[in-house]
């Protein structure tokens, strides 16, 4: 089959996409459900129209784009990543795997290639946690992890629930409708670019990924007794904030001697209350993410949290409440798929390393209900989740090209 990419088309569809930001670029801001994203879906509809494919949304909002294979009752091939944006984030995650499938789906057309099992390009539903707390909502109801009634009391930090927000946005039908029914794929392929430096310190030009690390996230609220900065005397303080500051170190302490690097732990969000120069910090809001290879190293540092947890509530006489909102289990991606993908970069001459994935992907929820694998592209220095965020044209390509060779494969 000559496969060909259309480079120049992607790279500008992928620029044109990053104009729907909240943010000045090169910073992209794409928070699920606001207007931006609204419109930003709704350009990807055209463009997933513009190339046949019949789209459709489910209640929570993930949008399937389908190209009909000769047998329609025959399991999906599917592919897709997600195009919300985390605050100040770049151009690349989730959208190459977006626009790429589409050009990969595009390419195996102009090949004319006729797919016997149907090929579904997917856009997921808030693969970010920004607004609803957890990552991976579309993909966890999917894969029939997140129950409807947990979904329902979902809310964002302005108390507006998942349910209203989705509604707003146009979407009805039932969130208990979301599930993939079983057998829904034959396999599932999933591009991205790396978020880590392996790729390019190793010289490789794609990654074929064989596992997922477990993510986990928590909120953890701190409650002191605030007052006046000049007038409370030290002795009778119960700072909050500087509780939190103890936390957010015993967190950093467990994770770098874990006794191993795949161990991190982040504290991404202090929110300070009332947050004023003269006022004792009354109340702060932290969100913890931990990530490991192994569940035990990440549960460890779970437990070493809620061990501080309990010790600086009751040496600095204040409360501390914990939520856990995720802890989910890493996934394995199926061998076939992943051999598939091996045999794709043999046949278009790329080198590849296999890694693992320290970042989540929607992938790790897929993986649960279908034979699931992911394909990587270096980026620059490894950056990602930062507007400086860049994966080459050459190597969106390769990434591509691999991705219709194994869709190619899959859906013959
Ligand atoms: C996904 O964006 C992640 O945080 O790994
Ligand atoms: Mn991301
Ligand atoms: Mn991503």
């Amino acid at each position: 089959m000559n496969l060909r990419i259309d480079l120049e088309r992607l790279i500008s569809e992928i620029e044109a996409l990053a104009a729907f930001s909240d943010a000045e670029p090169p910073a992209v801001t794409r928070i699920v459900f606001t207007p931006t994203d609204l419109e930003a879906r709704a350009w990807m509809k055209a463009r997933c129209e513009d190339a046949g494919l019949a789209v459709r949304q489910d209640a929570i909002g993930n949008t399937f784009a389908r190209w009909v294979g000769s047998d329609r009752a025959a399991p999906v091939v599917g592919t897709g990543s997600h195009i919300d944006a985390i605050p100040n984030a770049g151009k690349y995650d989730g959208v190459v795997g977006v626009l790429g499938g589409l050009e990969a789906i595009r390419a195996l057309q102009r090949a004319g290639f006729r797919p016997r099992h149907s090929i579904e390009l997917l856009i997921f539903t808030s693969e970010e946690p920004t607004r609803f707390g957890i990552g991976c909502l579309g993909s966890r109801m999917l894969a029939g992890m997140l129950s409807a009634e947990a979904a329902q009391k979902l809310q964002d930090n302005q108390g507006a629930s998942l349910n209203d927000v989705r509604r707003q946005a146009g979407l009805a039908g039932e969130l208990e409708q979301v599930k993939l029914p079983s057998g829904y794929y034959k396999a599932f392929v999933e591009l991205h670019i790396e978020q880590g430096p392996l790729l390019e310190r190793e010289q490789k030009a794609l990654g074929v990924v064989e596992r997922i690390a477990a993510p986990a996230s928590l909120r953890v609220l701190v409650e002191g007794s605030g007052g006046h900065a000049g007038g409370v005397l030290m002795p009778d303080r119960r700072d909050a904030l500087c509780a939190a500051a103890e936390l957010i170190l015993v967190i950093e302490q467990a994770a770098r001697t874990s006794g191993a690097t795949d161990t991190v732990a982040t504290v991404g969000i202090c929110d300070v209350f009332p947050g004023a120069v003269n006022s004792i910090p009354a109340q702060v809001r932290l969100s913890v993410d931990v990530r490991d290879t192994s569940l035990q190293r990440r549960d460890g540092v779970m437990r070493a949290l809620a061990e501080a947890c309990r010790e600086t509530s009751a040496r600095r006489q204040l409360a501390i409440h914990t939520e856990v909102l995720n802890a989910d289990a890493p996934a394995d991606c199926e061998p076939a798929v992943v051999a598939a993908l091996a045999r794709a970069c043999h046949t278009q001459g790329f080198s590849f390393l296999p890694m693992t994935s320290r970042a989540y992907h929607d992938t790790l929820f897929i993986a649960r209900v279908a034979q699931a694998a992911m394909l990587f592209i270096p980026c620059r220095n490894g950056y990602s989740h930062r507007p400086d965020e860049y994966a080459s044209p050459e190597d969106i390509g390769r990434g591509t090209l691999v991705l219709a060779e194994t869709l190619a494969t899959l859906a013959a």
